[in-house]
């Protein structure tokens, strides 16, 4: 089985309110140098055999574009899925052209909200029409594989004001969609700000809608908050959520080799001058947390055989008693073991009770 490769890029041009992602807007002088330490990273590596590429961030696309094509060139290759992050007011149409040359053929577009009052109000620096631009140009430079990033759940945000973004989305028939809840971290200015945002219940129905609007605009759910239309789930972060294999390179990036997980400074200027990746040898009960934590988060849950052989134990039998009490909120077919509509709607709730 191949692996992954995830390169982190911690710049944005200005940091957004709600966002507590490991990215500055204000270390601009440090990007030839932080860019020439991931080269020196990736190259004294052990990676090889890998068939997914992630470059994210923070904003990939506010480096300068020949630092970039200097990562991109170094890490593309033929059968790999590659794809870039960014932001619709950090990316030109010649740059947008180069990266796919280049060997990218995957981009992640943030757009979070249609709704230029959304956007101002999440601190996002384009408007809906800036998007559009963004996405037309991706479009025009070879990109036939584009997801889409929205949130839900905003301050003042309706639900009449999400499905006009839905709406919107929908008109672009986009490959991917990925879909949060606005998460109000601390350490960001939202969390310290008077919001008015939707109560719970609101933003479940808000959940709802966005499940079944995607759903009958042809995507398939397959994860928690991830929409695809056929073969086009990301491959990369489906590795995530299996647990495969990943090198992850850059400030704060973490690695999956063996079940031994290292994981990078997230400093910057440490990681530059003297990244000493921490390492972390997982435990056996560790490593059943993770496994279910993450493939509930996928719409076909668990595959009960696989889970046998690995843990050997009847995972049915082990969790007889939380099967039963979340009965309404889960499935068993097919061989495998998922929650359902209901169950993702809650699924924090439901996983802590699954886990040791
Ligand atoms: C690295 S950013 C995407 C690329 C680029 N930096 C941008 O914002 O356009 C990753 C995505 O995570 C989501 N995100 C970030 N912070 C979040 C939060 N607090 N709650 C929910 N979603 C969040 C947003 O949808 C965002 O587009
Ligand atoms: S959402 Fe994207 S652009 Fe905004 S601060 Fe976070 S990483 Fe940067």
């Amino acid at each position: 089985m191949s692996s992954g490769v995830y390169i982190h890029i911690p710049f944005c041009q200005k940091k957004c309110y709600y966002c507590n992602f490991n990215s500055f807007d204000n270390i601009e002088h440090l990007k030839e140098k932080y860019i020439n330490a991931l080269i020196y990273e990736i190259k004294n590596s052990s990676m090889h055999d890998y068939d997914s590429v992630f470059i994210g961030g923070g904003t990939p696309t506010c480096v300068p574009i020949h630092l970039l094509l200097d990562v991109v060139r170094l890490v593309a290759k033929k059968g790999c899925e590659f794809t870039i992050e960014a932001n619709p007011a950090t990316i030109s149409e010649k740059g947008l052209f180069l990266l796919r040359k280049a060997g990218v053929n995957r981009i992640s577009l943030g757009l979070q909200s249609a709704n230029d009052s959304e956007l101002l109000s999440l601190g996002r620096l384009h408007t809906f029409d800036g998007f559009l631009n963004s996405f037309k140009n991706a479009r025009r430079a070879g990109f036939d594989n584009i997801n889409i990033d929205l949130m839900f759940g905003l301050p003042e945000q309706t639900i009449d004001s999400l499905k006009h973004s839905l709406n919107a989305v929908a008109d672009l028939a986009p490959e991917h969609i990925s879909c949060y809840c606005l998460s109000v971290e601390e350490g960001t200015p939202f969390y310290n700000m008077p919001l008015n945002l939707p109560d719970e219940e609101t933003a479940r129905q808000m959940y709802l809608l966005c499940v079944e609007f995607f759903k009958k605009h042809g995507f398939n759910h397959y994860e928690i908050s991830n929409f695809a239309k056929d073969g086009f789930e990301c491959k990369h972060n489906l590795k995530y959520w299996e647990r495969k294999q990943y090198y992850g390179f850059g400030a704060g990036a973490h690695s999956l080799l063996q079940n031994i997980r290292y994981k990078n400074s997230n400093n910057v200027c440490e990681y530059i001058d003297s990244n000493v990746a921490e390492r972390t040898v997982l435990s056996q009960s560790e490593i059943k947390n993770e496994y279910i934590f993450l493939a509930l988060r996928k719409t076909n849950g668990i595959e009960l055989a696989d889970y046998n052989a690995i843990f050997c134990e009847d995972f049915l039998k082990k969790y007889d008693a939380q099967i039963l009490k979340y009965k309404d909120y889960c499935t068993v077919k097919d061989g495998r073991f998922y929650l359902n509509l209901n169950g993702l709607t809650v699924s924090n709730t439901i996983i802590a009770d699954f886990l040791e």
